[in-house]
């Protein structure tokens, strides 16, 4: 089956969420590593938890509640302007090194996103890094109310680019979205940034586990939830090279 469409998950894929670590260490000095992590963790729980209690409110509300919830557990006072100094981050977030490069060595496919992310997230994000002259598409599961990984969300690809499941490869390096993508029935390429020597290394050498490696261990390894990705990469870059050997 040729595949038509590359659509990419935004946030820990193209994008890198662990640059905001130098919005909240300017914020909060020493505290910028502990922020980062506990709000990515619950940024992404509190958005499963709205879809399952049908709760939905959108992705810029629930950054901002779970930076809240973030500095409030830590004990940390703010103003409203640091606040916002840091939820802006959201919107200009640095690109992988090797997305755009990436992404214009598959022109000849649709290319989109398919992100959790609102649509004013995404349009200020798209736009402040330059993707917006490579991408066909930016499409956020505003549409659905609801989130990644349910089916529904990812069903707006075929809406919106007019291409079946069997022809789309989709990107994502979140463990959860490429399980959720492929229990859907896409074709899927997870991105394995950290591979699974690195964790045991950064283990032992160290006597309390950093903030970032507990990320690590949670949000980038292969999840157990009975599906398995079709492809295994470790950058985007190497994305050109599987779609031409796949003959697609
Ligand atoms: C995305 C996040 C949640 O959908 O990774 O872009």
């Amino acid at each position: 089956m040729t595949i038509k469409a590359v659509v990419f998950d935004a946030y820990g894929t193209l994008y890198d969420v662990q640059s905001v670590a130098e919005v909240t260490e300017d914020a909060f000095p020493g505290y910028g590593e502990i922020i980062t992590q506990i709000w990515r963790i619950k940024q992404l729980e509190y958005s499963w938890l709205r879809a399952l209690m049908r709760q939905y409110q959108d992705f810029a509300v629930v950054t901002r509640d779970s930076l809240a919830y973030t500095l409030r557990s830590l004990g940390l006072q703010h103003d409203a302007g640091t606040f916002d100094r840091i939820i802006d981050k959201y919107l200009d977030l640095d690109l992988y090194p090797d997305a755009l490069a990436s992404l214009e060595a598959m022109t000849d496919k649709k290319l989109a996103i398919l992100s959790n992310g609102s649509p004013d997230m995404l349009k200020a994000l798209v736009r402040n890094s330059g993707l917006d002259r490579v991408l066909d598409a930016t499409i956020s599961v505003h549409a659905k109310k609801t989130f990644k990984p349910s089916p529904e969300a990812y069903a707006l690809i075929e809406d919106v680019l007019r291409v079946p499941p069997a022809e789309v490869l989709f990107i994502s390096s979140n463990p959860w979205d490429a399980c959720g993508a492929k229990a859907f029935g896409l074709n899927v390429a997870w991105i394995e940034r950290v591979m699974p020597q690195a964790m045991a290394l950064a283990c032992v050498e160290s006597e309390t586990l950093p903030p970032l490696t507990m990320f690590k261990a949670l949000r980038t390894q292969m999840d157990e939830l009975g599906v398995e990705p079709d492809h295994r990469i470790h950058a985007l870059s190497e994305l050109p090279a599987l779609l031409s050997s796949r003959g697609a």
